[in-house]
């Protein structure tokens, strides 16, 4: 793994240990690096009750929110079944709390075991909703 990110990345597959994944098997991991240098851990936690299930990212986000912090930099997520084997794509609403919170050059790190994906949010979600519309 050749990235500035290593570091986080591990963070994100330390995270993934504390899924609740009961229903769907598939553990995700997110880290979430502050610009003041602290990183705050999210994995995923699932419900009998579906579609309450969170996220790993919104985890991370909301624990680093209700924490007092406000500037990000990047957020490392891994995910897979039984191993990290998959590039785990943050979802459409993962993307939207994001956007509250970061600039478009907030970098999403991706790592499938093998190979790092770097993507700034601006390029996962475009022309977006946000605070700016509702002035
Ligand atoms: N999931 C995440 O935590 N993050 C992603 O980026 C994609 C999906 C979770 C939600 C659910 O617990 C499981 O993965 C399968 O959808």
């Amino acid at each position: 793994m050749n990235t500035k990110y290593e570091a986080l990345i591990k963070e994100a597959i330390c995270a993934r240990e504390m899924s609740y994944s009961l229903y769907s098997k598939y553990k995700v991991g997110a880290s979430l690096l502050c610009d003041n240098g602290k990183i705050y851990r999210g994995a995923n936690i699932e419900n009998s009750s579906y579609s309450e299930a969170v996220c790993a990212e919104r985890v991370a986000f909301l624990s680093a929110i209700n924490n007092g912090e406000r500037n990000f930099k990047a957020i490392s997520v891994v995910g897979g079944v039984s191993e990290i084997n998959d590039f785990a794509y943050p979802c459409g609403s993962c993307r939207q709390v994001m956007s509250e919170f970061c600039n478009g050059d907030f970098e999403i790190v991706l790592y499938n075991g093998k190979e790092v994906k770097i993507y700034t949010l601006n390029e996962l979600l475009p022309n977006s909703f946000s605070k700016e519309n509702i002035k």
